[in-house]
């Protein structure tokens, strides 16, 4: 599958990278970009070979600067709804394919940046990432998701200063905050987005499917249903043929021999 605005590769068996290509537009996600993106998530979710999905920005400046706003800029209401729309489909693609999703910020995740990151299972941040929302600067609110998802990583309170103030978070305030999981050398990005990409590869394939999807489920429901849901979901793992080997490996002290079934 060949994009305009987007590089397809695999730098690593079962990984799949998506890279996000316009870097002299700081790699502004204009409605063709999200329309690409959407449609090599969902390939990579058809293809049962794909283990974890990476998704970075090119060059050295931006992950993702925003939507593209002089696109924006000539859009009508309901051409800036159906953009949001759009995006809010490619968000929710990402949470629920059947692998990790992870974002590799190496620069500016402001906007709609923020958003895709944020959509991503977890952040891995180089030293440069800029993480923000603002939106309310150009006289619009986050529309892919932003106000929401942020929301439920770093909490209400600095959900709102972040969207009403439009601060940029800089990654060593982002590791804080909780909005990112690590934050390397901008040279060590890939290689620590590969180690966790080829970490989750070796686990057992459906019991790692089961458990995102538990996580990504479970956050908008009550914590009774969603505790009910995990036993069954538990239950279902132990009917796959992985748990007899994971389990039996261990007993063996052997390393397990995983077939995804
Ligand atoms: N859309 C379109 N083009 C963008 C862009 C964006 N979001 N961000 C940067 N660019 C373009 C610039 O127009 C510029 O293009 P030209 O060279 O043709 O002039 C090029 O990328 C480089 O940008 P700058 O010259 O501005 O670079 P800088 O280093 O001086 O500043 C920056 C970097 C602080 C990220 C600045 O570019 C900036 O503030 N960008 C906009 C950030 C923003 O407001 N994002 C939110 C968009 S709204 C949104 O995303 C809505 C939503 O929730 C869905």
């Amino acid at each position: 599958m060949t994009f305009e605005t987007l590089l397809v590769s695999a730098p690593a068996p079962e990984v799949r990278l998506l890279t996000i290509n316009r870097p002299k537009a700081l790699n502004a996600l204009a409605p063709a970009v999200v329309r690409e993106l959407l449609q090599a998530v969902a390939d990579a979710a058809g293809d049962a070979g794909v283990r974890a999905l990476m998704i970075t920005g090119a060059g050295d400046k931006a992950f993702v600067a925003g939507a593209d706003i002089a696109a924006m800029s000539a859009m009508s209401a309901l051409e800036g709804r159906e953009f949001a729309v759009q995006g809010h489909a490619l968000m929710r693609t990402i949470e629920m394919a059947p692998f990790p999703a992870i974002a590799l910020v190496n620069g500016y995740a402001l906007g709609g940046g923020c958003e895709l990151a944020l959509a991503c299972d977890f952040i891995v941040a180089s030293e440069k990432a800029v993480f923000g929302q603002p939106e309310v600067g150009l006289g619009i609110v986050p529309g892919f998701g932003g106000t929401q998802r942020l929301t439920r990583l770093v909490g209400k309170a600095m959900a709102i200063e972040l969207c009403t103030t439009g601060r940029q978070v800089k990654a060593d305030e982002a590791l804080r905050i909780g909005l990112v999981n690590h934050v390397v050398a901008p040279d060590q990005l890939m290689a620590k987005g590969l180690e966790l990409a080829g970490a989750i590869a070796q686990k057992a394939p459906v019991a790692v499917k089961l458990a995102k999807h538990l996580v990504q489920r479970g956050q908008d429901m009550d914590l009774a249903n969603a505790n009910a849901f995990e036993a069954d979901v538990f239950g279902v793992a132990f009917a796959t043929d992985d748990r007899v080997e994971g389990t039996r490996a261990f007993v063996e002290k052997r390393k397990p021999e995983f077939r995804g079934r």
